[in-house]
């Protein structure tokens, strides 16, 4: 748990610095902690009613979960090549260039951070208000009211301390294990009873076009997200070259068992209409297994949502923070409050953009719009790990994988950009895409040529003062 502490004030150089402090089982939190989320107890039913039936819905989970466990295993070969903090971008910055790694940088910042936290602020939302209006769906007006609150009060949370958002951390980890946990067993337990007959022609009623296969995988695989989550902190981890593989070889086998029994379980429990009406179904499930002490799947899935929220919140900065390094990113959005270390500027900052997200946004399309750009990027990030492989064997390698890995995985992330598009183009797809070309529109003007640096530089001192923030320094 101590793997949240953002920093330490270093005497009177007055820096702010990131310690190597995370352990093997700090790593296996970290990313199991992050992956399990709103996810499991929200895509199942979109998945779905999106393959139209259990079985194939169990493959594209169990494949989801394969996606994963291979890209987090090309990372980790990344992670030890490239020593450093930041993930995608850093990784991007070396192979790619420049330009690529500030259009994802601005991607990051302006779409994918703000949707993952308004996703997932939806889930919460959905199972805080699911236990008060029993068999009906909530007003959307007030599912997005208490997801704006919820945003609101952890960013407060992050921004006033750091030990109460590892107290978060922890409390909604247990919630969380424990949750899926029960579910698990309670399905295992009712699949011995003979409660088998909702797999009877489990593949019934398949829908096997691309697009509908790409935006099953879409909301399948934002349940696994999260997996690359330790290489945003190389920096931070101890024996990074062994604790990286085994810690992402550990969290993804065993998030990917739990989500199968998961699924598993309410297939079982629940005939495929039921789960396909529910707004939140680890609540139906409550209901039906646990009778009167169904509320309590609410409090789980709410925790465990929160916590995700929180941990999405805290990670995030970390590209902030080597981006701002770079010179990609307004210096602002990197620094600590003096006092309290928390990463306040870039708190406040996807708290507006993300509530902004939330007027329009609903889970299904953030979710998918998320994942799309996240896929983009997973894809230059694999590419650029190829090159590496091709035109640089001799980098020292701790560990690696064998070349077809990052190629399968690239052709999965090619597959997963386009397959919504190809069968069933919608316009979104496009102000999406044009969004992040459009960084380079803003890279060439004012990172290139840094046109306005004085305007730039009086805004964030002011801005500095008003906030009590400082930059913070890199660790290597
Ligand atoms: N997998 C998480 C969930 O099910 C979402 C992760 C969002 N992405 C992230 N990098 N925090 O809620």
């Amino acid at each position: 748990a101590g793997d949240q502490t953002f920093g330490t004030m270093e005497g009177d150089k007055q820096k702010l610095n990131l310690r190597r402090e995370v352990g093997i089982i700090g790593a296996v939190s970290f990313i199991a902690g992050t992956m399990i989320g709103s996810g499991i107890f929200m895509s199942p039913q979109y998945v779905l009613s999106t393959v139209g039936s259990p079985g194939a819905s169990v493959v594209i989970w169990a494949c989801c979960g394969l996606i994963a466990m291979l890209g987090g295993l090309c990372y980790a070969e990344l992670g030890t090549v490239i020593p450093e903090s930041g993930a995608e971008y850093i990784y991007m910055l070396r192979t790619a260039g420049k330009v690529v790694a500030f259009m994802f940088v601005f991607s990051f910042i302006l779409v994918m951070r703000p949707a993952s936290v308004t996703g997932i602020a939806l889930s919460i939302a959905e199972y805080v208000v699911a236990p008060f209006y029993e068999g009906c769906t909530p007003p959307p007006l007030v599912v997005k009211c208490v997801a704006a609150g919820s945003i609101i009060v952890l960013a407060i949370i992050n921004c006033v301390s750091v030990r109460w958002a590892t107290a978060i951390q922890v409390v909604s980890t247990v919630a969380k294990v424990l949750a899926l946990a029960l579910i698990a067993l309670g399905g295992v337990v009712m699949l011995f009873q003979g409660n088998t007959q909702n797999f009877d022609n489990s593949f019934e009623g398949t829908n096997l076009g691309v697009s509908s296969i790409g935006i099953a995988f879409y909301q399948g695989l934002w349940s696994y997200d999260g997996w690359n989550t330790l290489n945003f902190l190389t920096e931070e981890l101890k024996h990074p070259e062994v604790n990286l593989p085994r810690a992402i070889l550990i969290a993804i086998s065993l998030v990917t068992g739990l989500y199968l029994l998961v699924n598993v379980s309410y297939l079982t429990v629940m005939t495929p209409r039921e789960l396909m009406t529910s707004s939140a179904v680890a609540v139906t499930w409550g209901n039906k297994v646990l009778g009167s002490w169904g509320w309590i799947m609410s409090v789980a899935a709410a925790l465990s949502a929160f916590g995700s929220l929180n941990g999405t919140f805290f990670s995030g900065g970390r590209v902030c923070f080597v981006a701002a390094r770079e010179g990609h990113m307004p210096d602002l959005l990197a620094m600590a409050h003096v006092h309290r270390l928390t990463p306040s500027p870039a708190l406040i900052f996807t708290t507006v953009v993300s509530l902004l997200v939330l007027i329009p946004g609903d889970f299904q399309s953030i979710v998918n719009f998320f994942s799309f750009t996240a896929w983009f990027f997973y894809a230059i990030t694999l590419a650029g790990l190829l090159y590496l492989k091709i035109k640089k064997p001799e980098l020292p390698r701790p560990y690696r994988v064998p070349i077809i890995l990052p190629i399968l995985v690239l052709i999965a992330a090619i597959f997963l950009v386009l397959a919504p598009i190809v069968d069933d183009p919608q316009i979104e797809y496009l102000y999406v895409t044009l969004f992040m070309f459009s960084g380079v529109l803003i890279y060439i003007p004012f990172i290139h040529y840094k046109l306005l640096p004085g305007l730039l530089t009086k805004l964030t001192v002011v801005l500095q003062l008003f906030l009590e923030v400082a930059p913070a320094d890199k660790n290597l």
